[in-house]
């Protein structure tokens, strides 16, 4: 009889992010629009957010944050299997965002494809991840979350550009022991709620015309209000359902990476899951929502910054257009920047040492 192939899981070895050099504050709003300082900071806790240069296209931030990523995980651009990108702005429909990545990266032996799911396209790309590691289809992507948010913003409207923000975000998964790294992921989607968020012109439905251009509805709009409590609401439950599954509570989280959306919405979630403010990872005020880079940047400065400890239990967390939603729980295996768990170190656990 044939032997059973034993269950891997599978674990985040390395992180990168990068963030354009260009800074545009609240006081540079209030020229532009009907704003104040006071009323951004107050309703959403955005101070500034990063505008990417014109020569520069989703791909060229996700390239930095790549780098970064794969040289924190120790390989090169010749041992990724595949590339996700998590992206809402990609370069162009066609080819995908993350073609265009591999081709920059020189990756070349990476299937490479993209990913929409707005807000929540990194909690989607590291449940992939662990898909595709756990059925032995590849042994190291390189999921990546990236918006140039800038290049879809209205800035005559008051109501979206003062929130959003260009970045990208990286990191390398790889396999381990099934009791560490990425112990559960739970993804969710409800198309009726798709007009709360949404882009009119530019796909299939309503092509880009003369029209769709004077009318500005190649821009987002959205119905921040009726987001609010969803969101809220989404990433709680999401939360709880991840860790549910893996056997845990809300108390036994070390430190939750939110999606950086609204100040307000991570309190209202943190105060839900009684936990304090320590636990819950802000970054809100320096990029504004960077949509599916908020994550995955935040996590790289926690990485950096030496605020997760191994075997900490860290909880991801994001709602988005779609509308989308999703959580993942880890158990953490890096013991410091870049370097992968020992054995003995991880109470209860073997290894996040790569096994093929
Ligand atoms: N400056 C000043 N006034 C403003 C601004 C602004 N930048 N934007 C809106 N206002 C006005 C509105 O026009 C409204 O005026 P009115 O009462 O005369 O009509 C007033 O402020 C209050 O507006 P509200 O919508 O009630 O403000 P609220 O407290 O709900 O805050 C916000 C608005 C920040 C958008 C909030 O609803 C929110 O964060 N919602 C969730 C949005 C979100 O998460 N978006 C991203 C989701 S998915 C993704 O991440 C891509």
């Amino acid at each position: 009889m044939k032997r059973q192939r034993e269950i891997r899981g599978s674990t985040i070895v390395g992180t990168g992010m990068y963030v354009p050099e260009r800074v545009l504050t609240n006081l540079d709003f209030e020229k532009m629009v009907d704003t104040s300082d006071e009323w951004i900071l107050e309703r959403t806790g955005i101070r500034e957010r990063r505008i990417a240069a014109p020569h520069q296209a989703s791909s060229d931030l996700a390239l930095h944050a790549s780098e970064r990523a794969l040289a924190m995980a120790g390989i090169t651009a010749d041992d990724v299997d595949q590339i996700v990108i998590a992206t809402t702005t990609p370069d162009r429909f066609l080819p995908s965002c993350a073609c265009t990545l591999q081709q920059k990266l020189g990756a070349s032996r990476a299937a490479a494809y993209d990913v929409f799911a707005a807000c929540t396209g990194f909690v989607y790309g590291l449940g992939i991840a662990r898909g595709v590691i756990g059925a032995r289809i590849a042994d190291t992507v390189l999921v990546v979350g990236v918006e140039t948010l800038s290049r879809i913003v209205d800035y005559t409207d008051r109501n979206t550009c003062v929130l959003f923000g260009d970045g990208a975000g990286a990191a390398v998964v790889r396999p381990c022991d099934p009791d560490v790294g990425v112990l559960s992921v739970s993804m969710h989607s409800d198309g009726a709620l798709g007009e709360v968020l949404v882009i009119p012109a530019g796909g299939s439905a309503r092509p880009a015309s003369v029209e769709t251009v004077q009318a500005r509805e190649h821009a987002i709009q959205m119905q921040g209000k009726k987001l609010f409590p969803f969101a809220v609401r989404s990433m709680e439950d999401s939360l709880r359902e991840s860790l549910a599954e893996a056997g845990l509570g809300a108390s036994d989280l070390d430190l939750v990476v939110p999606h950086q959306a609204n100040l307000r919405i991570i309190d209202a979630v943190r105060e839900r899951l009684d936990l304090p403010q320590e636990k819950m990872l802000i970054n809100i005020e320096r990029y504004g929502n960077t949509s599916s880079a908020s994550i995955p940047i935040l996590l790289d400065e926690a990485v950096n910054a030496g605020r997760l400890k191994l075997g900490d239990i860290v909880g991801l967390s994001a709602f988005g257009g779609g509308a989308t939603w999703g959580s993942c729980v880890m158990r953490w295996t890096m013991a410091r920047k870049g370097a992968p768990a020992s054995t003995a170190s991880v109470s209860g656990a073997a290894a996040a040492v790569p096994q093929s």
